[in-house]
């Protein structure tokens, strides 16, 4: 063994011993006690427990997938450069009609399909400018163009408001029956916003100016838990991006920093099952963990990205996930993150199948971090 080599196998050791104290669930190993040592194995049996046990503890089961009378009302108008397509994704349920927009800012004269950044913006529809024609670093849509990109983002709100409102309002309420009582894995809010960014998904992969082989989701906090748990479920997804996503989106739960199992579930009582509520100070019984949902994108590429002083989504635990998804990804035959130590600020680690970066300064989606998800999708998309 090289030097490199002798380095590289103590870092791994010292990060071992640190899963070992942190007890984490071993992504590599079922639940009857069998280790995966195959990819069909991978495949057919881990994949789907690990996507069972987070339906069931964690962020709930979506009742249906693309509904049966699932439509698009579009309108194109030209801006500048681009093509601004105004989409309203329309279904219906039990409980009434549905309306969920989504918007598309694509260069006009593309000579093949484009590679897509899909948000999941759950802020309002104040807070941005479709065509983004006011500079906003959440949504950088003329910046994401510039750079050979369409930008699509979707209205979460229209999916569900992100309000305890007892399940009444958005897909719940026309889904959900209200005759029967609310199951302990029923879906909660995030899972609806995931369950939103794959029908986004349906309309872009018809689209023929998209290139639906590379459509990257992204969210920023809760956004970004939702991102992860959409690209965990949903395999059309080539690239998840999860920005500052802490509790229940890449930080690991068994690490008693920042925001807790308790804090999120007292805090925002509608974001995941209720199953989710036993597990309040006790995230040592969880069956898994979240660098297992990190695992669960394996062998497609995923982004995680840290902001310094974003203390309450616990960056190192952020990082250290990444690190954990590793076996799952070099069992697939991809590299995982590349190193065992976080970085420092500004040293975005892009060598292998899953990215981070650490950025100076507070929560937020900030320009840089745009930048760098674009200098990633460029690496394997842009060859
Ligand atoms: C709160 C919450 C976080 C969440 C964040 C956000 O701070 O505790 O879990 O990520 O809101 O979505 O901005």
């Amino acid at each position: 063994m090289n030097f490199r080599g002798l380095i590289m196998m103590v870092l791994l050791s010292c990060a071992a011993a640190n899963a070992e104290d942190l007890r984490l669930p071993d992504p590599l190993m079922m639940q009857d006690g069998r280790r995966v040592e195959t990819t069909e194995q991978w495949r057919m049996e881990r994949r789907p427990e690990l996507i069972d046990l987070f339906r069931t503890h964690v962020y709930g089961r979506a009742p249906i997938g693309r509904p049966k009378d699932f439509a698009v009302d579009l309108s194109v108008t030209e801006k500048g450069n681009a093509i601004l397509e105004s989409v309203a994704l329309t279904f219906s349920g039990p409980g009434g009609k549905g309306k969920v927009r989504l918007y598309v800012l694509r260069p006009k004269n593309a000579e093949k399909p484009v590679p897509a950044f899909l948000l999941i913006n759950h802020r309002g529809m104040d807070t941005f400018d479709p065509s983004q024609m006011t500079n906003s670093s959440f949504w950088p849509a003329e910046r994401l163009v510039e750079r050979g990109y369409a930008a699509a983002i979707l209205v979460a709100q229209d999916v569900d408001p992100d309000a305890d409102d007892g399940f009444k309002n958005g897909v719940h309420g026309l889904f959900d029956d209200p005759a029967k009582p609310r199951a302990g894995d029923a879906w909660a809010t995030i899972a609806a916003w995931a369950w939103g960014a794959s029908r986004a998904m349906d309309y872009l992969e018809k689209n023929p100016a998209i290139d639906a082989t590379k459509v990257a989701v992204v969210g920023h906090s809760r956004g970004g838990k939702t991102a992860l748990w959409a690209g965990a479920q949903d395999e059309r997804f080539a690239l998840v991006i999860s920005n500052n996503s802490g509790c229940t989106g890449a930080a690991l739960s068994r690490r008693p920093v920042g925001e807790t199992v308790k804090k999120i579930n007292d805090g925002f009582p509608h974001w995941f099952c209720t199953n989710y509520r036993a597990f309040n100070d006790r995230e040592d019984a969880l069956p898994i963990d979240q660098h297992e949902l990190i695992a669960l994108i394996a062998p497609r590429l995923v982004y995680v990205a840290s902001a310094s002083e974003d203390t309450w989504a616990d960056p190192e635990g952020e990082f250290l996930s990444c690190v954990y998804a590793g076996p799952a990804y070099e069992l697939l035959g991809k590299p995982g993150v590349g190193a065992t130590v976080q970085p420092a600020p500004e040293t975005p680690l892009h060598s292998g199948a899953i990215a981070y970066h650490l950025r100076t300064g507070k929560h937020e989606l900030a320009a840089y971090d745009w930048e760098q998800y674009m200098d990633f999708a460029d690496l394997h998309w842009k060859k």
